[in-house]
């Protein structure tokens, strides 16, 4: 098999993830890679905003994903499942929130969120390619609210997920449905 796809059938979406650092060098060059994904009218639609292990922008959005979770049951959450949060938000070496530029026709938006997943798959493949690996998320931690004005930015942007990147600890074991199964050919 050639590397490029057997890049493409080793790559998993990942969430556990061993204690160690990310070099910013390496963070840069899968961000570079995303860049290069195909794009219409070279809109070049795809922000990154990347958060570092012990930066404390992540106790807002411990506090975000908490005031979330109390609005959608009605309930405070228990010590218990604070704690669960802060753990879960705290472990993940770095995150990426990926953004999509949305634009005044819905048609370039949607064009501009189809390229932004192209980018996701870039990051992910050259991430794949030097030993880390990716989780995607549009869980609660890409539904806080106010994001944009916590991070400052200032383009009209749609989320289009959050990455965990960091070196893989266990990765789960993935089947697809055979080719015949979901082509036709006329
Ligand atoms: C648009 C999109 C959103 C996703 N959101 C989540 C998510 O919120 N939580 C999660 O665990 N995985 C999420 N995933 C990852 C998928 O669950 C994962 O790709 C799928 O289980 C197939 O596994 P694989 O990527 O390892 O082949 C998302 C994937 C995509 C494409």
């Amino acid at each position: 098999m050639n590397e490029i796809i057997e890049n493409i059938k080793n790559r998993r979406n990942t969430k556990n993830f061993e204690n160690k650092d990310v070099l910013d060098e390496d963070i840069k060059t899968i961000l570079d890679a995303g860049t290069w994904a195909p794009n219409h009218r070279d809109t070049q639609p795809w922000r990154f905003v990347v958060i570092k292990k012990n930066d404390s922008i992540r106790e807002k959005i411990i506090d975000g994903i908490i005031d979330l979770k109390e609005k959608d049951s009605g309930n405070n959450q228990t010590d218990e499942q604070i704690t669960s949060i802060k753990n879960s938000v705290m472990t993940k070496p770095v995150l990426i929130f990926v953004y999509s530029l949305i634009d005044d026709n819905p048609i370039i938006s949607e064009e501009n969120y189809g390229a932004v997943c192209c980018a996701i798959q870039n990051i992910s493949l050259a991430a794949t390619s030097i030993g880390l690996a990716t989780g995607w998320s549009t869980g609660k931690i890409s539904q806080i609210n106010n994001l944009d004005k916590l991070f400052e930015l200032e383009e009209n942007l749609k989320i289009v997920g959050v990455l965990t990147v960091g070196f893989p600890k266990s990765q789960p074991s993935k089947k697809r449905k055979n080719v015949e199964d979901v082509t036709k050919w006329i």
